[in-house]
């Protein structure tokens, strides 16, 4: 058995996988698809729209393992393969531009997951905002929508009809049911006016581009009557200079450690030895997702939702801070 190592985790259990590339293909201008299979040949675990997995890419220039997380955008069912869709980011850090460089069918490549921190609750009617490569995770829920017979809509927008990954896929919904919107064709769509005719029944669920979210997000807050959920590339704050120091006490080892201003929680965690799990370090994974049991974080992830914000009991220390000068975490 090739699963090399499980993870227990407050909100999740996760598995790591040996895997081979069983097909790569270009599926929208700078972005490819790539089939995974277990190279033990056994199936994978289930997973529920909206999960993601995290891809090792081995060591960058400074020798730090490069991990990327990619939404699964397959059938849930099949648990014969794990498909992704990858934009080659021109920002990128390695991860993305090493996949389109290096990653051909037939390599072999660690995974791990599932993971899911965009999950699709249950409701009377959906609509669904995709922004280029954001189709990945919702066009798993589209379908489920569609097979459990609810009624949704779907608007997947891009710069141009070249951005639009995955179109075979999406032609093969209904076409009543789905919008394209190229930004070059149409100009910016127009959002308020969407969202206007939106019931309080309606789940919205969004992933895209910032700017593309934080619009969307804008006019949830103002309309107080539809759902919103969505999923980020990347948190929106950075460590910046309102940072403060503070003092992080590990309620299990006994250790009080100190976080100065510009190093992150985790490193700090990490430096002294602390058995965390991370991956992106970016605040967009939920892999460093830590309990609270004292103190105020400062959260600055993609992952926690305003509600779980609130409640305080978790945090993500490779991005979020201290609020309160002390902070107490289960670790
Ligand atoms: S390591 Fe990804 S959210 Fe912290």
């Amino acid at each position: 058995m090739t699963e090399a190592a499980t993870t227990e985790h407050p909100a999740h259990v996760t598995a790591t996988f040996a895997v081979r590339v069983a097909d790569r293909r270009i599926v929208g201008e700078d972005i490819v698809a790539l089939d995974l299979v277990r190279a033990d040949g056994l199936p994978f675990p289930r997973w529920e729209p909206g999960a993601h997995i995290d891809v090792f890419l081995g060591k960058d220039d400074r020798g730090e393992q490069i991990c990327r997380q990619y939404s699964l955008w397959g059938d849930p069912e099949d648990s014969s393969l794990w498909r992704l869709g990858i934009l080659k980011d021109p920002r990128s850090r390695g991860g993305s531009l090493r996949i389109h460089e290096t990653i051909a069918e037939g390599c072999e490549l660690t995974v791990r997951g599932p993971r899911n921190h965009f999950p699709m609750e249950p409701a009377a009617s959906y609509v669904f905002f995709a922004g280029g490569i954001g189709i990945t995770p919702i066009l798993p829920m589209v379908r489920r929508a569609e097979r459990e017979g609810l009624p949704w809509k779907l608007y997947y927008l891009a710069r141009n009809r070249q951005r639009l990954a995955l179109l075979e896929e999406v032609g093969a919904l209904p076409s009543e049911k789905v919008v394209l919107h190229c930004d070059d064709e149409s100009g910016l769509i127009d959002l308020a006016a969407i969202t206007s005719e939106l019931r309080a029944a309606d789940h919205v669920y969004a992933c895209g581009p910032g700017p593309f979210l934080d619009a969307l997000e804008k006019l949830a807050a103002s309309a107080e009557r539809w759902t919103f959920h969505c999923e980020r590339f990347a948190a929106q704050t950075a460590v910046g200079p309102a940072d403060r120091p503070f003092e992080v006490v590990l309620a299990k080892s006994g250790l009080t450690l100190q976080v100065p201003v510009g190093v992150s929680c985790l490193k700090v965690l990490r430096d002294a030895g602390t058995a965390v799990d991370w991956s992106c370090s970016e605040g967009v994974c939920g892999t460093c997702e830590t309990e609270v049991l004292e103190g105020e974080p400062d959260h600055r992830d993609a992952v926690l939702t305003p509600s779980e914000r609130a409640s305080n009991e978790t945090m993500m220390p490779c991005v979020s801070r201290a609020r309160s000068a002390r902070i107490v975490l289960n670790l």
